[in-house]
């Protein structure tokens, strides 16, 4: 019972009430018919015995006693519960006694069913002439009643069976599959798949029902749907937010160590400018010397080599003021290109002869000018440079080219190094602000952001060329007619 399905249930329930109330209805009715029946068996009974009691009138009188006993095998013949017959005399002299189908007496009194024996005097011309005795039984009647009650029984079950088929199909048609369809909708919605729906032919309730559950999966799904949306949108949002943020705080930070950097140079500008004014003041005094032979010739290479190179020194530190000012807010305008390079190759030859770098530089280039803002975009050739020469660190032969090409519609600024190149899964990062593979305190993450952002801010591009042999970072900037 425990497996069974709810209609399965309800149908063998519907079949147990069925037989159950068929057979007390049965019963009822059978308990009725027994006691009419019994009933109908002594009325019978009676009408018999004063039929009988006649035929045997004359025979007696007469005495004859083959009509006597054709009368008594008759009687016994035709009448049904007419079991056995005992005529006597009127002394009581037993004329004939006989049993039907010559039965004992002593059986047929053993028998379970109601027997009845009923006597009556026989008269003819008011003379008592003997005595008649019948032995009734209603066996027949009772097996016909048990039989039919058998088959009523039978009858019952079978109908109830038939009754709970029929039934069972129906609310399998009606009620199960339906519920089914909405407990497989329900499981798989617990299972978060929403786009189930279940057939909505079910008649009266479980119709209503199954309507509701798709409307509600509609909703789900809907909602569902819009919420996907919206998180995508949020997560964009945050994605966008979350680079300009950090694009901001790259550019602060790069502002505040350009401020640093500013303040300290231009302090210490100050401080060398000062007795480098002296030294070149006084080499020109000891140069003039020469000239007036106060002092002997193949002195005037030396001071002139020492005026230089004060030039050289105020020249950098002049370079180094500027490159430390935050140029982002200068307006663009034109500037030489020879001017650009040899200013930028100055900032970074220290650095490069340091480490033993071989610098070249190579301009393939007829462009005479580029339009921009200068010192941002000084700042963005001495990043690759100084990124280079911290990728040639360990190299065996070090050199970084820098070479310029164009074409017409493009400058190309390409700086060249014998490193070992950009791995592809740093190439795909190494433009987010703060990625670094550098250690702690040498490198910040910020160079090739903040590059990206001032040479974006120009219409150009800043990109990794990794179809090249060696590692190249290409700085490609727009031409405007003006700059050829
Ligand atoms: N020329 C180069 N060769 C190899 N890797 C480079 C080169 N230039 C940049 N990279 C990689 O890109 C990363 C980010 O560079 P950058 O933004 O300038 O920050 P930082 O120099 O402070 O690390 C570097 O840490 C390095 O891994
Ligand atoms: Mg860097």
């Amino acid at each position: 019972m425990k497996n069974l399905s709810l209609t399965q249930r309800i149908s063998v329930y519907l079949f147990i009430v069925v037989c159950v109330s068929t057979f007390i209805l049965n019963s009822a009715f059978f308990v009725v018919l027994r006691s009419q029946s019994e009933e109908q068996f002594k009325i019978q009974a009676d009408e018999i015995l004063s039929n009988v009691s006649r035929y045997y009138q004359i025979p007696l009188w007469n005495l004859d006693y083959n009509a006597i006993s054709e009368v008594t095998n008759t009687w016994l013949q035709t009448r049904s519960g007419v079991v056995a017959i005992k005529v006597t005399d009127e002394t009581g002299g037993l004329i004939i006694e006989k049993t039907k189908d010559n039965q004992k007496l002593e059986t047929l009194l053993k028998k379970p069913y109601l027997l009845l024996r009923k006597e009556k005097i026989i008269h003819e011309e008011r003379q008592h002439i003997g005595y008649i005795e019948v032995l009734f039984s209603n066996a027949d009647r009772v097996e016909q009643n048990n039989l039919t009650y058998m088959k009523s029984i039978l009858f019952s079950l079978v109908f109830a069976f038939i009754i709970s088929l029929v039934s069972n199909h129906f609310l399998t048609l009606f009620v199960h599959r339906p519920l089914k369809n909405l407990i497989e909708g329900t499981q798989s919605a617990h299972n978060s798949n929403y786009t189930i729906r279940v057939p909505e032919n079910a008649a009266g309730e479980i119709g209503i029902l199954a309507a509701e559950f798709n409307k509600t999966m509609n909703q789900i799904e809907d909602r569902d749907r819009r919420l996907h949306k919206h998180n995508v949108e949020l997560e964009e949002i945050i994605r966008e937010r979350t680079v300009e943020l950090d694009k901001q705080r790259a550019t602060m930070i790069n502002s505040s160590r350009l401020a640093a950097l500013g303040e300290f140079s231009a302090g210490m500008s100050h401080e060398i400018n000062n007795p480098l004014s002296v030294i070149i003041g006084k080499s020109s005094i000891l140069r003039g010397l020469v000239a007036k032979g106060k002092i002997a010739p193949e002195f005037e290479i030396h001071f002139t080599k020492i005026h230089e190179m004060c030039d050289r020194i105020s020249k950098i530190i002049k370079n180094l003021r500027s490159y430390a000012r935050d140029g982002s807010n200068d307006p663009f305008d034109f500037f030489d290109i020879g001017r650009f390079f040899t200013d930028i190759g100055e900032l970074t030859r220290m650095k490069l002869d340091k480490r033993g770098v071989a610098f070249k530089f190579s301009n393939n280039s007829n462009t005479t000018r580029i339009y921009g803002k200068e010192i941002p975009l000084s700042q963005v050739i001495i990043n690759l440079i100084n990124n280079s020469a911290d990728a040639v660190e360990d190299s065996e032969d070090k050199w970084v080219h820098l070479i310029i090409e164009s074409d017409p519609t493009a400058l190309y600024i390409k700086v060249f190094d014998s490193g070992n190149g950009v791995a592809e899964i740093v190439e795909k990062k190494m433009m987010t602000p703060f990625f670094t593979t550098k250690a702690i305190g040498k490198g910040t993450g910020l160079g090739l952001s903040i590059s990206k952002s001032i040479i974006e801010e120009h219409c150009g591009e800043l990109y990794y060329d990794n179809s090249q042999k060696n590692t190249c970072f290409v700085v490609k900037l727009p031409l405007t007619n003006q700059s050829v």
